[in-house]
């Protein structure tokens, strides 16, 4: 069956196929390629989007106004709307869809971006909430493929971290989803929700993914890409002390890297980081608890091995994909 994703909704990677999500990444890479090679197929010419905003951004804003400029559409951003505040999110969202082809939205609850996408009546795409970041896991598993010459079901990721934020579900999703080895390391109470873990468990079993966890930095073991984010999402800022307590020994050091017993492990990160004091947050926190990186190395972060801004570019190339597949001629 052809892969048809036109007028689809991108709120979670639970709501995609394998194939699907296949198609979506063969179709980055086939946009990053035309892009090098300066051809643009203009598939969003005369459509308009809108961002809405309630959190901070600077990939994800810039990759969907690039992305979306690139196919010839036009943008609105939009982070000081009447939207709950004034006006209902389904009110907000039956104006928007009378106006535009398509609406992402970054914020904090995901029953905001599913409210959206009920009521819209065109594409909404999930920008990033408090549980998942779908277009994140895109532009990651294309940087996997650009630098591990594996194909995705033969990968070991590995996340190092907080496992129950957006990118710890949303990797432990599109790992499942597509078949890949799958290991989180962190405290246990850091795990993800047990009814998503036992839901993804399911799919590994159609998929031949492994999904595990465990609190000992020595599953690092093998890994092919060791990935790690922020210890204290957007939203959950008075939790810096404790976080940091918890998830010291998970710092991604040369010393993690060098446990994988893999030369060719690559290091990832959604970005931003915080692995030096050229921050105005990292030099707080270096003033209340001493510390000058978080968690990554400056020294892995800085590596060969990380490819971290070649997947803050991939971001880019993903949510066009995304936004062609679904709205595009
Ligand atoms: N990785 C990511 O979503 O970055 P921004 O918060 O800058 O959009
Ligand atoms: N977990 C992070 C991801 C940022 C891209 C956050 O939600 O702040």
């Amino acid at each position: 069956m052809p892969v048809n994703l036109k007028g689809r909704n991108f709120l979670t990677l639970k709501d995609f196929t394998p194939e699907e999500i296949r198609y979506m990444l063969d179709l980055a890479h086939e946009l990053k390629t035309k892009k090098r090679l300066g051809i643009f197929n203009r598939t969003m010419e005369n459509k308009n989007i809108v961002l809405l905003f309630e959190k901070t951004s600077t990939r994800t804003r810039c990759a969907f106004e690039v992305a979306a400029n690139d196919e010839g559409a036009s943008v609105t951003f939009l982070s000081n709307s009447q939207m709950g505040k004034k006006e209902s999110l389904e009110d907000t969202a039956k104006v928007l869809g009378r106006f535009y082809d398509g609406i992402e939205f970054r914020g904090f609850k995901q029953e905001t971006v599913e409210l959206l996408a009920k009521h819209a009546g065109v594409p909404v795409w999930n920008g990033l909430t408090d549980l998942y970041h779908p277009t994140q896991i895109l532009a990651d598993f294309m940087t996997i493929e650009e630098h591990v010459h594996k194909p995705l079901n033969k990968v070991k990721l590995v996340y190092v971290g907080d496992a129950r934020n957006n990118m710890g579900n949303s990797l432990m999703i599109g790992s499942a989803k597509m078949g890949m080895t799958f290991v989180a390391i962190a405290p246990k109470n850091l795990w993800p929700d047990e009814k998503l873990v036992a839901e993804m468990n399911e799919v590994a079993k159609e998929t031949g993914a492994s999904i595990s966890f465990s609190e000992s930095i020595d599953a690092v073991e093998g890994a092919d890409a060791i990935y790690t984010d922020v210890w204290v999402s957007m939203g959950e800022e008075d939790q810096f002390e404790e976080r940091i307590k918890l998830l010291t020994p998970y710092r991604v050091t040369p010393e993690m890297m060098k446990k994988t017993g893999n030369p060719e492990c690559i290091f990832l990160h959604c970005l931003p980081a915080f692995h030096d004091l050229e921050t105005s947050v990292g030099r707080e926190i270096y003033e209340k608890f001493g510390i000058t990186e978080m968690e990554v190395s400056d020294e892995v972060f800085r590596s060969t091995a990380s490819k971290v801004f070649d997947e803050a570019e991939n971001r880019m190339h993903t949510i066009k994909a995304v936004m062609v597949a679904t709205i595009g001629k």
